[in-house]
């Protein structure tokens, strides 16, 4: 494999940023269509649901909100069966989207900065946060969640994308509870896939108490039982989005940084706009273990803010995680507008291997990938375990600091890329790799991915070839409708569409 570029006219970045922006308009339409217009051939044998979450609302009823990841979640399915797909979108409807709805307003502030209107007065002291369930979906043991990381998930049918309510794990969660979005699935433990997730809990040091973080580590076997429950209190504050795992491990980045709780409580800032990344102090790599039974250890490194995490795998005495690292930790600040953001001034992520030599303790780190990047997956089977390809979506090859814009494979024997390039006006998201029945390599499979065309302002599906990116999509599946851009999904090999 080499290097490979779709060549693209120059287009003026100005008319780019046009038409990413674009794909943060509202989308108050829920629909529900067989795909009638592919360019190439859906794979027969590509069977199975693609689900995917992410922002459906941008306004509550005109009041703009400050930052896209504030969004209520709408839940995007696709079905694939016999080279046909129907596709279906419809909002998770939480409490705080379907109050704000009926009152037709803001009435929530939001974790990234969505204030409500009125100024200062109107936010001061009020620390209610409602449940955006925008940032993942997933199917596990018969049921498909909607998730966001601040508290419990909710409970869709999978055939309908009907909400049908919050779900407390059998009385496990108490209302509120965390139940982060990054889950994992680890595709053999004796045999049986598991689901591990996380909860992540700040506590703000008041008086002379530290900040602290309490992390609840959940297994689930293949029917959605809780198998394993157990939690730890990690000195320090910090954000955890995301957590890598092995066969016997959970790993976090804990990244230092330091908050001003004051303009949150007075109703000037949101909670996030009130952090700061302080490079001063060490990143911290917690190592959980799967076992509640295990020890907890702890690494510094130096890193930037890290959202996603690739993958890790035990060898030996070296623990190796990958992850996704920001010089800084990106923010919208109080007087900027998402729509108009300079994406060029934004810091790199930057794909990054962290070795952990457990003996001694020390960590080393190198560069995999330089070029601005994010969402990183891989081959199911290879979650925990060594891995050869990573995917990606990354800006285009020949730009250091922009949109991303390609879906990026990168060997990592290698260092080699191949690269699909939906620029100039198309923005894809998470490409999920689909393994292909009885394929062997690790790359012998499909990507999926949710692309934005800013042109037509519509969306599509693309599948792209996993062996070979830059002959373009096997096949385009356009929608009638624009989906704004996104976050985080899965495909599962039920069908959960409509009688063909
Ligand atoms: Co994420």
């Amino acid at each position: 494999m080499t290097m490979t570029t779709t060549p693209t006219t120059e287009v003026p970045f100005e008319q780019i940023r046009a038409a990413f922006a674009r794909g943060y308009q509202s989308q108050r339409q829920e629909l529900a269509y067989w795909i009638d217009e592919v360019e190439g051939t859906i794979p027969p044998d590509l069977h199975g649901t693609f689900f995917r979450n992410g922002p459906g609302l941008l306004d509550v009823n005109g009041q703009r909100l400050h930052h896209p990841i504030d969004g209520d979640g709408m839940v995007f399915s696709m079905a694939f069966a016999n080279g046909r797909a129907f596709v279906r979108n419809r909002f998770v409807r939480t409490k705080g989207f379907l109050e704000e709805q009926e009152a037709g307003k803001i009435l929530y502030r939001s974790p990234f900065g969505t204030q409500k209107p009125g100024g200062m007065l109107a936010n001061i002291f009020d620390l209610r946060l409602k449940n955006l369930a925008n940032t993942s979906v997933t199917y596990w043991g018969g049921t498909l969640w909607a998730l966001w990381e601040g508290g419990e998930p909710h409970r869709l049918d999978p055939y309908t994308l009907e909400t049908l309510g919050l779900d407390d794990l059998g009385g496990i969660l108490s209302p509120g509870k965390e139940f982060a979005a990054h889950y994992r699935i680890d595709p053999d433990v004796a045999g049986e896939p598991h689901l591990v997730n996380f909860g992540s809990q700040m506590k703000l040091g008041i008086g002379f108490q530290e900040d602290a973080t309490i992390i609840t580590i959940y297994e689930f076997d293949q029917a959605g039982k809780v198998l394993k429950r157990h939690a730890y209190q990690i000195p320090g504050f910090s954000v955890l989005h995301d957590m890598a795992i092995t066969p016997n491990h959970c790993i976090f980045f804990q990244t230092p940084l330091d908050y001003n709780a004051i303009p949150y409580v007075l109703g000037i800032q949101s909670i996030v706009q009130s952090f700061r990344l302080n490079p001063s102090r060490p990143t911290r790599i917690v190592v959980l273990p799967r076992d509640p039974e295990g020890p907890v250890n702890i690494y510094d490194t130096k890193s930037g803010f890290i959202f996603h995490l690739a993958n890790a795998f035990e060898d030996g005495n070296t623990l190796c995680v990958d992850a996704v690292s920001y010089a800084d930790f990106p923010q919208i600040e109080p007087g900027e507008n998402f729509l108009d953001l300079d994406y060029r001034r934004f810091p790199a992520g930057e794909l990054w291997r962290y070795t952990i030599d457990t003996n001694t303790g020390t960590v080393e780190r190198r560069f995999l990938y330089p070029g601005t990047c994010d969402f990183p997956t891989l081959h199911p089977q290879n979650q925990g375990r060594p891995y050869r390809y990573v995917y990606l979506v990354a800006a285009p090859p020949d730009k250091t600091r922009w949109v991303v814009q390609t879906i990026t494979k990168l060997d990592l024997a290698t260092g080699t890329t191949d690269v699909w390039n939906a620029a100039p006006y198309g923005f894809p998201s998470e490409a999920l790799f689909v393994p292909r029945p009885d394929g062997m390599a690790e790359d012998d499979g499909w990507l999926l991915s949710l692309v934005y065309d800013g042109e037509q302002h519509r969306s599509s599906v693309v599948i792209l070839d996993a062996r070979d990116l830059a002959q373009g999509p096997i096949a385009r599946l356009q929608m009638k409708h624009h989906l704004p851009h996104g976050f985080h999904g899965c495909f599962v090999p039920d069908y959960f569409g409509p009688e063909a």
